[in-house]
């Protein structure tokens, strides 16, 4: 059988009919993407006029795909072999309707792709890796390449996956005695150096340019970050420009020691240094999306957007959540899932990475990563409630590490589908008791996308009676994790869920 694009390592695995290494005894669900190309990701797309613009467009099937796109502005410009779009976004401000295509010798696909110039990004949530979960204070330059390497080779990008995100510990630690990361953390010009496991973040950015991904930085509105390097305060200016030099397109920004020259914990003290970097990067001649990171202080889902953030996160670590009678996602989920109402297109609730596949351990984090302990049915109810959840899709495993049972559960195309809806809303709450949780998130369609969250430690019927869900009988209710159509009863939809785990459907009219 030939599935998925030739040489990914999901399409081998999944067409292999491998089952989870190392990370995870469980059942492969997501069938092998079809060898005919269908084409991923956002179908809506925000950018500022006339700034540097580069799009890879997520696309299954064997390779080689061919690719074009009817009525795509000047001056961008499609590479056919690779599909990927670069160029400058148009300056008039306006939607465009370009229609993707791609053809491959099993079949062609097309879609519709909205570029809407105007002054939001992110109109969908970010897709992508992070490192921080993985690496911690060793991240270098080559870490950072390998993981651009395997976005690629491993088939997430197909998927949407596209953010190569730098966390902390690029630049100097000036308490530090070692010569790799210690030394002056600013030049005699102010500007900021990165360590020496860094020697040129523009070569950097433009190698994971050079796959048609995009680039991610992290540093903190306070004098250091939370691991104690460079950061940015009273520099804000200076830094950002700088990052926009060095082409990066996504910045974090970490509360960590602002706390010691933010003056008081008043709104206005908590909301100052995200204003003033909000302001900063909306000015700048490049697109930088903005991650608020502050853990959810004075309710950011409240201001976030006001002040330029286009996600916030809303809780702390979730790698520092401490598992009780379920593991520390779901806690993290809870809490952000309340917040729906603050998310919509361009600003984003951030409930954190998606912990899975090989990963570090916050608490120790010397040691190197180890497979999840997370059961397969808890790895899919992470990713069906973060999809349901509208939330930035961020992968915090190890990218050199990708096994086929991960894979399976960051690359199905109908639950990013849910994640990536242009109609950007998150799930409300249907039911929430000890034992069940139920999350509804309407589509642009029309439709409804369904999570049934079984919270106990038994297997049981979870259920949502139709007019809980304010949805008449489907005409089709669809299994997104097995991508297969499913009969139900009339007047509720109510199906068996394995302990910990979901069922994850969509309902259509
Ligand atoms: C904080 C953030 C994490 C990570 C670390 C880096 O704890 O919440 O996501 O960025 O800092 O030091």
């Amino acid at each position: 059988m030939n599935c998925g694009s030739a040489g990914s390592i999901l399409a081998l695995a999944l067409c292999g009919g491998l089952m989870g290494s190392a990370a995870a005894e469980g059942p492969i669900l997501t069938p092998p993407p079809p060898a005919a190309p269908r084409i991923n990701g956002p179908r809506i797309y925000g950018a500022r006029p006339g700034r540097p613009f580069l799009f890879r467009i997520p696309c299954t099937g064997q390779r080689p795909i061919r690719f074009s796109a009817a009525h795509l502005p000047a001056p961008l410009v499609l590479d056919p072999a690779s599909g990927i779009i670069s160029g400058a976004t148009p300056k008039v401000v306006k939607t465009y309707r370009i229609r993707l295509s791609a053809s491959n010798a099993h079949g062609k696909a097309e879609r519709e792709f909205r570029l809407v110039v105007g002054d939001k990004l992110a109109l969908t949530p970010p897709m992508g890796w992070n490192d921080w979960y993985t690496h911690y204070h060793r991240i270098s330059d080559k870490l950072m390449r390998e993981a651009a390497g395997a976005m690629i080779a491993s088939g997430m990008a197909d998927f949407g996956y596209q953010y190569v995100n730098i966390d902390d510990c690029w630049a100097v630690r000036p308490d530090s005695s070692d010569p790799e990361i210690g030394g002056a953390p600013r030049n005699s010009d102010g500007s900021i150096r990165p360590n020496r496991r860094f020697p040129d973040m523009k070569a950097l950015a433009a190698y994971i340019h050079s796959k048609g991904l995009k680039a991610g930085l992290y540093t903190s509105p306070g004098p250091l970050t939370c691991a104690r390097y460079e950061g940015s305060y009273q520099h804000e200016q200076q830094d950002a420009a700088e990052f926009a030099r060095w082409d990066f397109d996504f910045l974090k920004y970490d509360w960590c020691s602002y706390s010691r020259v933010a003056g008081g914990k008043s709104l206005e003290d908590l909301q100052r240094p995200y204003r003033l970097m909000g302001s900063i990067l909306s000015k700048l001649d490049r697109d930088i999306v903005f991650n608020l990171c502050q853990y959810g202080m004075g309710d950011v889902w409240n201001w976030g957007a006001e002040v330029g953030g286009n996600c916030w996160r809303t809780t702390g670590d979730l790698g520092l959540q401490k598992a009780a009678q379920l593991p520390g996602f779901y806690n993290i989920g809870f809490r952000n899932a309340a917040h729906f109402a603050n998310a919509g297109p361009g600003h984003w609730n951030d409930p954190d990475y998606i912990l899975i596949g090989s990963v570090g351990n916050a608490f120790r984090n010397d040691e190197p990563p180890k497979p999840t302990s997370l059961t397969a049915d808890e790895q899919y109810s992470y990713m069906s409630m973060w999809s349901l959840m509208a939330s930035p899709l961020f992968f915090g495993g190890d990218m050199n590490h990708l096994d086929a049972f991960t894979l399976n559960v960051l690359c199905n195309a109908e639950v990013i589908d849910v994640n990536q809806d242009p109609l950007g809303r998150q799930a409300g709450i249907v039911i929430k008791t000890g034992e069940e949780f139920v999350l509804a998130k309407p589509m642009e369609d029309g439709s409804l996308a369904v999570g049934l969250f079984n919270l106990t430690d038994a297997p049981r019927k979870v259920g949502a009676t139709l007019a809980q869900l304010s949805f008449q009988q489907p005409r089709r209710v669809r299994d997104l994790w097995r991508q297969r159509d499913i009969h139900i009863e009339p007047g509720a939809l109510s199906l068996s869920v394995p302990a910990h785990g979901v069922a994850f459907v969509r309902l259509f009219r």
